[in-house]
């Protein structure tokens, strides 16, 4: 697929699991592309199912009013459905194709210039495959994770860390008033960004993040001294994809048509029946799964998604095809999608907000 010499159509679709400001991002997309260079606009539906099976809406600069502040997206999304990768049932037995010729060939049937694909690491991994086919395109990040490289955050993010605060100050009231230990599970997949700063900011006393792999004999004990200097109650924040130092992640399932099978899940009840077994404290678990994704996005996800939008449309203008935009600092920036594969942006063990945690007396479990 040739970059034309005038752009005046662009295609645009989000792929991964939903997160707050998806919508966000879309309005900022349309309305650039149609007020600043006058361009038509098709959303392909499901993320890359779009694609492959042709399944396409026009956008107007209608369809990108009054949905600034709704959670999900507007176009659907996907987290399997790689064209790369595609499920097919050939004489009763299911098998994986390529079938990126056919994706392509639906852009151009939709005679779309270049593209802008929303996405998280397994959307954008697949963004970065198709320019390589020569698919003019740019990606945007996302994801309540935080997990992508090369961005200092991803809209979504700040959404699902206040979703997950509110949980754990609810929390703090049972915990408080039953003298139990509470463990909340949050996502977050192998990064610990999402407990780390939700159990900062809500006073979390146990913080385990797979960057750090925690003992178990260390976590009680913290409950156990807790309870020595009359604090009867603790909160132990756990992220999904927390490792023990003598052990492996927990696996919930693996979804095999996904672009990363493995989803994680159900470290939470481990750690929580580890404690009360231990301990003899009394111990709820509680496990706050797709909350987290869902819901209004928070100020900072609106304009960030809004800031992302009009710079991912100039980068198809000037035909900076191949490139993802990105916030370094306070500055919306790009960077070649090339750089984002194969790559995770991780909580730094010895990093400063792990830091300023321990000052504050959070233990890692280490
Ligand atoms: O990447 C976002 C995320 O919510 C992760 O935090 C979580 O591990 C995963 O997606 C869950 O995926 P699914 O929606 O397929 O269960």
């Amino acid at each position: 697929m040739k970059s034309k010499a005038v752009i005046k159509r662009i295609g645009i679709l989000t792929g991964g699991g939903d997160c707050p400001g998806l919508n966000a991002v879309i309005r900022a997309v349309v309305k650039t592309a149609i007020f600043q260079y006058g361009l038509e606009v098709v959303g392909f539906l499901e993320g890359y199912l779009g694609m492959i099976r042709n399944m396409t809406r026009p956008l107007e600069a209608s369809d990108a009013s009054g949905i600034l502040h709704q959670g999900g997206t507007i176009l659907s999304t996907s987290n399997r459905d790689n064209p790369f990768r595609f499920p097919v049932t050939v004489r009763g037995k299911k098998i994986f194709k390529d079938v990126s010729d056919q994706a392509i060939r639906n852009l151009q049937k939709n005679k779309v210039d270049a593209l802008i694909a929303v996405g998280g690491d397994g959307s954008l991994t697949i963004a970065y495959q198709l320019f390589q086919k020569g698919v003019p395109l740019v990606g945007i990040p996302k994801t309540i994770d935080n997990d992508l490289w090369g961005t200092d955050v991803t809209f979504g993010f700040n959404t699902a860390l206040q979703t997950a605060m509110e949980a754990i100050d609810k929390l703090q009231t049972t915990a408080a008033s039953h003298h139990r230990a509470m463990v909340v599970e949050v996502m977050g997949r192998y990064a610990g960004w999402i407990a780390l700063e939700a159990g900062l900011a809500s006073g979390g006393d146990v913080i385990l993040i797979p960057e750090i792999p925690y003992d178990i004999d260390k976590v009680c004990e913290v409950v156990k001294e807790r309870h020595r200097y009359g604090k009867r109650s603790t909160i132990v924040v756990v992220a999904e994809g927390a490792i023990p130092q003598k052990g492996e992640v927990v696996v919930k399932k693996l979804v095999e048509d996904s672009t990363d099978p493995v989803r994680l899940g159900g470290v939470g009840y481990k750690v929580g029946n580890e404690i009360e077994k231990r301990t003899g404290v009394e111990t709820r678990v509680t496990v706050l799964g797709h909350i987290q994704r869902g819901g209004s996005p928070s100020v900072f996800d609106r304009i960030l998604a809004t800031r992302f939008g009009p710079r991912a449309v100039d980068l198809v203008m000037k035909k900076r095809f191949g490139r993802m935009v990105c916030l370094r600092g306070l500055n919306i920036e790009d960077i070649p999608l090339k750089n984002v594969q194969g790559d995770q942006r991780k909580v730094l063990p010895n990093g400063d907000l792990v830091k300023t945690a321990r000052s504050v007396g959070v233990s890692f479990g280490d």
